[in-house]
């Protein structure tokens, strides 16, 4: 695949203090490699990559992506 410079990228928003970003791996299994923590206001702007096929967010936070705008701590 390669290094791939053209995934989608989304923009993370912490509303609040110690917001996780977690990179979940591409392919066969499926596991954690990477935990970026953002406070309140910090902004992650970061792409899915031949490493990257998922993202799991844990607290409060305004998450944007080419499918939309997800307002995570209104829930
Ligand atoms: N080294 C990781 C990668 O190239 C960096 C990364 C990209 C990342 N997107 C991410 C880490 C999303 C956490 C969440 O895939």
């Amino acid at each position: 695949m390669g290094t791939n410079c053209n995934g989608e990228y989304f923009v993370v928003q912490a509303k609040e203090n110690g917001v996780q970003v977690i990179g979940l791996t591409r392919g066969q299994d499926t596991r954690f490699h990477h935990s970026e923590k953002l406070d309140k206001g910090e902004v992650m702007i970061a792409q899915f990559t031949e490493h990257t096929s998922a993202i799991k967010i844990r607290g409060k936070a305004k998450i944007l992506t080419s499918h939309g705008e997800i307002d995570a701590a209104n829930e």
